[in-house]
């Protein structure tokens, strides 16, 4: 073929596909991909680059391929809004993944919501959220759902008997955490010697460690981003405080380890995702992401890899009209039913009321497993 007649061929070729309707599914990805959150946001972004590559290797869903709209909302508030806006509005994807912060999904949430746009968080676990509308997702575990066992593990296995309390009263993830750590440790009869707060930004903890140490605690119960936590743990062992941590889905990242070393030893953490989890579609993740990022994925590259394919299982039973309304509407009322056995379990979702008690988003129903810190890594807890 000379190389007129290859473009035309290619013209044809093209115009037919678009004829033949396969044309991308456009899905929004908005995640922290800069700034401090940036620790999650890369990690879930590369998570959900394996799962896309996986489905397109494969065909793709029903013929169409899936094509990521990938957006950075750095961490804030403003930005995530903007970046929504842009992805519903400009870009028009048939659905939103993210933003990674819960302070961010706060503020972004309701403007898809109000688009009658899907927006599918992944990380966000505060309480709340998805009872914010019935457009908005998760298949990120609650706070709620995991701190009860965390602390109940850990209190076993040190057999504490009063614990201190450490919390950014500022960030919707670290405040929401730190009421269902009260609520947590009232339950189960643990007393709290002492709360201490601090606000983003905090990088000198002594003022309220040294008043953690004087009430001599059996363990240091903290709400924090993984940044903080770090910061929290070196400076604690520095003013000799040798109780172990207790802390909440921020601790999931290895962040707390490369900046914490080995200060954060017996740490005990839950996370949804089992990194030794022997099924082969754990396996076969594992070695897809270290193939490609030369690294170890962490619970938040695993669940943004189950979370597209969630939503290609929904995608599945749809099919798509070329009209967008419609065919955001059509996702967001397949998503529901979806039941799904991917590197984190067995999945599905549980719908909640919204605030005015009318049918609203939908949570993620699914066991934690717990984790405790040996040799600067998470290692899963069997009970020894
Ligand atoms: N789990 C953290 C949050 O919800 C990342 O903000």
């Amino acid at each position: 073929m000379n190389p007129s007649h290859k473009l035309a061929f290619l013209v044809v070729a093209c115009s037919l596909a678009g004829l033949s309707g396969a044309a991308d599914i456009k899905i929004g990805v908005a995640e922290a991909l800069s700034g401090g959150a940036a620790q999650y946001g890369v990690a879930i972004r590369n998570g959900f680059q394996v799962a896309v590559e996986e489905l397109n290797t494969k065909g793709g869903v029903n013929g169409n391929k899936i094509q990521l709209v990938i957006e950075d909302e750095q961490g804030k508030k403003e930005e995530a809004i903007n970046v929504f806006k842009k992805l519903i509005f400009q870009d028009k994807v048939l659905m939103i993944f993210g933003p990674t912060l819960s302070n961010s999904m706060f503020a972004a949430g309701p403007v898809a919501n109000a688009a009658k746009t899907v927006a599918f968080g992944t990380s966000n676990t505060a309480n709340g959220i998805t009872d914010m509308g019935p457009y908005l997702f998760r298949n990120s575990v609650m706070e709620s759902d995991v701190l009860p066992v965390t602390v109940a593990t850990a209190a076993k296995h040190y057999g504490i008997k009063k614990v201190a309390v450490i919390y950014g009263n500022d960030d919707a993830f670290t405040k929401s955490g730190y009421d269902v750590f009260k609520k947590v440790l009232e339950d189960q009869k643990i007393p709290v010697t002492t709360t201490e707060t601090y606000v983003k930004g905090d990088v000198d903890f002594k003022a309220q460690l040294t008043k953690i140490k004087v009430t001599a605690p059996d363990a240091v119960v903290c709400s924090c981003l993984a940044e903080e936590a770090a910061n929290i743990m070196l400076q604690a062992r520095s003013l000799g405080i040798k109780a172990p941590f207790i802390g909440g889905n921020g601790f999931n990242s290895t962040k707390l380890f490369e900046i914490s070393k080995l200060a954060g030893e017996g740490t005990f953490v839950g996370s949804p995702w089992a990194n030794t989890n022997p099924a082969a579609v754990n396996k076969n993740f594992v070695a897809a992401y270290k193939q490609k990022y030369n690294a170890e994925p962490n619970q938040f590259s695993a669940q943004a890899y189950d979370a597209l394919h969630i939503v290609a299982v929904a995608l599945k039973g749809i099919k798509l009209s070329g009209n967008l309304d419609a065919d955001r509407q059509a996702i967001r009322d397949a998503l529901p039913a979806v039941s799904f056995t991917g590197v984190t379990g067995p999945f599905r979702f549980r719908q909640v009321k919204t605030r005015d008690g009318k049918a609203g988003g939908f949570d993620a129903e699914q066991k934690p497993f717990i984790y405790v810190v040996q040799g600067g890594k998470f290692t899963l807890y069997t009970g020894k």
